[in-house]
């Protein structure tokens, strides 16, 4: 175990290898933050062989499936995700870019129905390198830079 700053979980789900810094946003887009009596611990900017630095979530007592990890691909690609019990890991796995993206990112059309309506953004992707995403509504496609500026 190459992470010894935070204390190791007996259950639960680890992502590792975040991008420093972005570890809060993925707490907010997975909604961990919500009480369910499990511990939430987060380490930030933390030494990471790979990539320089890195930040750590860790779940207590929740066991997250690939389908909802995967919504963090586009601000954490880096992300693995280890499945812990009985403090062993028992699943690892990468994120991926999801086929449909609903939910975090804003379509970059102003006039765009998913702006107005209280309506959930949804998003096709139509390539993952480089990544490109054609929004469901408006169908205006969307890449690179502006992707991050939308989420
Ligand atoms: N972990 C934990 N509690 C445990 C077991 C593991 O919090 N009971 C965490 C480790 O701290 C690490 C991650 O889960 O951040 C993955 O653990 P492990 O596969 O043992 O570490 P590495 O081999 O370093 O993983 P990788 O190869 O993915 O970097």
């Amino acid at each position: 175990m190459a992470e010894l700053k935070v204390t190791a979980i007996k259950d639960g789900t680890v992502i590792d290898h975040i991008p420093a810094g972005k570890g809060l946003k993925v707490i907010e887009i997975l909604h961990l933050n919500r009480p369910n009596g499990g511990a939430l611990l987060l380490a930030s900017n933390v030494r990471s062989g790979k990539l320089g630095r890195k930040d750590i979530v860790k779940v207590e007592g929740r066991f997250l499936s690939e389908e909802e990890v995967n919504k963090i691909a586009l601000i954490a690609p880096t992300a693995t995700v280890n499945i812990v019990r009985d403090y062993g890991v028992s699943e690892k796995f990468k994120v991926e870019v999801p086929d449909e993206i609903t939910g975090i990112l804003h379509c970059a059309n102003p006039n765009c129905v998913s702006n107005h309506e209280h309506t959930v953004s949804r998003f096709h992707v139509v390539s993952r390198e480089p990544l490109k995403v054609r929004c469901h509504y408006c169908e205006r496609t969307m890449e690179g830079d502006e992707i991050l500026r939308n989420l």
